[in-house]
């Protein structure tokens, strides 16, 4: 169990690029790896940068599955605003990957029951090859909230206060903005074979340190990457690194 690899970058297009070559290297070695990407504002740089590697002819995603990290609950079917879709206008459709190329979470009936098959049916498939992560402002991975366990399964969650203060720009205004979500867990993440953490702007400086320095406990989900068995690599920027 090796600690995280921190690679600092003093701008967004060189931290973009590292992370795409971090990228580029697990799908050079199997190109039909099976990949779980965060939404968010912070991974939108190497997404872009993805697509104009494929542009070039210097990466070919088109052969990996995508798996969902996170869902909001309770959209209407095509809601715009659901992560979903997100994810198909910022990666799906830029990297050329058709939606029956995509593990979607449960979001209808009974979503409890159809999240344990979900872990199931990802363990027996051999696990997520790479996962491209960001961090909350408290710490979570996906939308592992504090306290999250590192046995956390896949499982409805209600959504903390900073999580949907942060998320409240998506939705107009914080009261618009859902309260409950389905993530996957910190269990089948953590038992991916690369994780890459992007980590961006001053304001993440105190929770990226207490993730690699602080204590690995719950209430920062984000510090178990200093306790698995994936190849992690942190890749920040200097002002999220050095502070304001
Ligand atoms: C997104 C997700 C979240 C974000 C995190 C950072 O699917 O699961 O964990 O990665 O909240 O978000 P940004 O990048 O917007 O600061």
């Amino acid at each position: 169990m090796a600690e995280p690899r921190v690679e600092v970058f003093d701008d967004a297009a060189s931290l973009d690029r590292a992370a795409a070559a971090l990228v580029g290297d697990v799908l050079r070695t199997n190109p039909a790896a099976r990949v779980v990407p965060a939404t968010g504002e912070t991974p939108v740089g190497l997404y872009a940068e993805l697509a104009a590697r494929r542009g070039s002819g210097a990466l070919d995603p088109t052969g990996i599955t995508i798996v969902q990290l996170d869902e909001y609950l309770g959209l209407e079917p095509g809601d715009r605003r659901s992560l979903y879709g997100w994810m198909l206008r910022t990666v799906l459709e830029p990297l050329g990957i058709p939606d029956d190329r995509v593990v979607g979470l449960p979001t209808d009936g009974d979503v409890s029951a159809a999240c344990v098959s979900f872990d199931r049916q990802l363990a027996a498939d051999g696990g997520i090859d790479l996962a491209i992560l960001g961090i909350g402002h408290n710490g979570h991975l996906g939308f592992n909230e504090p306290p999250s366990d590192a046995t956390s399964p896949t499982r409805v969650v209600d959504l903390s206060r900073s999580t949907i203060e942060a998320n409240a720009n998506y939705w107009g205004r914080v009261d618009d903005v859902p309260t409950r979500a389905v993530t996957m867990g910190l269990a089948p993440l953590l038992s991916a074979s690369t994780i890459v953490l992007l980590v961006a702007g001053e304001r993440k400086h105190e929770i990226v340190h207490r993730t690699l320095e602080g204590p690995i406990e719950a209430t920062v989900p984000a510090s178990f990457l200093r306790r698995t068995s994936a190849e992690v690599t942190v890749v920040v920027d200097r002002a999220a690194w050095e502070g304001p």
